[in-house]
């Protein structure tokens, strides 16, 4: 079979790699991919929000499935527009991906499916001192959400009144997100662990991957600023299988039916970002696709075929038995530029990745790009040191992984210090 798949980040050249394992993959495609899928894959250079550029890629090419990354083209519409087209497509439509750019639908469709999350209410522009009057009728902190996409950057949690004012000046006044700053969430803060969660679906059968736990600010000791997510391990022990299966009946299965009774089917990755309050777990957002870097841990712990897994969800008929997860736990450190999630230079040479020959050391890209035969820096987030530890040490997996990414050099090169020490903390706890 021949796969397109859409996206550059170390989500896609994870699912790459996992696709790549499956006997059925022929040729592997990537739209626009990066340095380290170019060595496995074939990357493609035309315009990826051009749909007729990209159908015209699908006939040529004889592609059998597009797998998108990403959440822009899905809520855009491009698996609907190649869906029409007859090419099968893993990724929600563009009304299913709503579930992430509306955080409003989002809460909708919770409420009706009586699915645990933060109380809250929903403000516009003609709204704003409802939205300080109510900020104060929850008690601080509280929890600032823009309604639509905004790069991760639309979070904001307020510990005052003083603050909300200055965040919706941003939103409502200053329009720092545009139309995605149209509408507001207001919602009480939760305190706990977080976890994704990610359900594959056809929209009516499910299987969950193991949870992985995503570490989202720059700095040592979850500080500083909001990012893309600076490193992740899997699977995390303060998802008990109790737990999971409450998450499974609580939570995806009456969301999914929701979703379908109103028209909206989901197909694809349902991401659920969860926090583990005292009175269970609660959702503080949903995703339509793969987290990064949660996917970069979560797929090397799946025995059997991945691609099977992801056709079975586009054709509509779930193989729940295509993958299986028999143990082991992963991890991985994200290298980056010196300065990201704000400014940083680009284009330095990348040397030591030719280093590791070992079997459980896999070194994703993400922000790197191939220039005369050298791989080079070309954003944020460059690299994901990743390593698996088949026999379930994380402590093991994560000294590996430090030892890795000290032996890998490029300038300007930032990385946290203490990935995955939470999960360590945790079995302590249990033990
Ligand atoms: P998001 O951009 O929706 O992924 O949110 C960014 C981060 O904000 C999450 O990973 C949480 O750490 C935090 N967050 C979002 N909603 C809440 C909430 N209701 N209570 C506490 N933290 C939250
Ligand atoms: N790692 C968080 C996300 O993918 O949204």
């Amino acid at each position: 079979m021949n796969i397109l798949i859409i996206g550059s980040g170390g989500r896609e050249h994870a699912l790459a790699w996992a696709i790549k394992k499956s006997e059925k993959c022929q040729n592997l495609y990537l739209l626009p991919g990066n340095g380290g899928t170019s060595l496995i894959a074939k990357n493609i250079n035309i315009n990826s929000s051009n749909k007729e550029e990209v159908l015209e890629f699908c006939s040529e090419a004889k592609i059998d499935l597009v797998v998108i990354g990403p959440e822009i083209p899905l809520v855009d519409g491009l698996s609907d527009f190649l869906r029409e087209n007859n090419i099968s497509v893993f990724g929600p439509s563009k009304n299913a991906a709503m579930i992430e750019s509306d955080k409003a639908y989002a809460k909708l469709i919770m409420q009706r499916a009586n699915v645990p999350t933060a109380r809250f209410n929903e403000f516009n522009r003609a709204q704003y001192n409802d939205a300080l009057n109510y900020s104060d009728s929850i008690g601080y902190p509280v929890v600032v959400k823009a309604n639509g996409l905004a790069a991760g950057k639309g979070v904001s949690i307020c510990f005052s009144k003083v603050e909300v004012n200055s965040v919706l000046e941003e939103i409502f006044i200053k329009d720092i997100f545009g139309e995605s700053g149209n509408k507001i969430i207001i919602e009480e803060f939760l305190e706990g662990d977080e976890t994704s969660i990610f359900a594959i679906t056809d929209g009516e059968k499910f299987i969950c991957l193991p949870a992985a736990q995503d570490h989202k600010r720059i700095g040592d000791g979850d500080t500083g600023k909001n990012t893309g997510g600076m490193g992740a391990y899997a699977p995390t022990s303060i998802v008990t299988d109790e737990l999971m299966e409450q998450i499974k009946n609580q939570i995806i299965t009456p969301v999914l039916n929701e979703m379908r009774n109103e028209g909206n089917p989901f197909s694809g990755c349902l991401y659920c970002g969860l926090i583990f309050t005292k009175t269970g777990p609660k959702v503080i957002e949903f995703n339509c696709r793969f987290g990064d870097p949660e996917t970069q841990v979560v797929l090397p712990l799946l025995d059997g075929d991945f691609l099977e897994l992801l056709l079975s969800s586009a054709r509509g008929k779930l193989n729940e038995n295509a993958v299986i997860y028999n143990g082991g736990s992963a991890v991985t450190i994200v290298a980056a530029s010196n300065g990201y999630p704000d400014k940083y230079d680009k284009g330095f040479e990348i040397s030591g990745l030719n280093n590791f020959k070992d079997e459980d050391v896999i070194i994703f890209h993400a922000g790197s790009a191939e220039k005369n035969g050298k791989i080079v820096t070309n954003g944020g987030r460059v690299l994901n040191i990743t390593v698996l530890n088949k026999n379930n040490y994380l402590g093991e997996a994560i000294d590996k992984a430090y030892s890795v990414i000290n032996q890998i050099k490029f300038e300007n090169i930032y990385y946290r210090k203490d990935i995955g020490q939470k999960g360590l903390k945790y079995l302590t706890n249990q033990a």
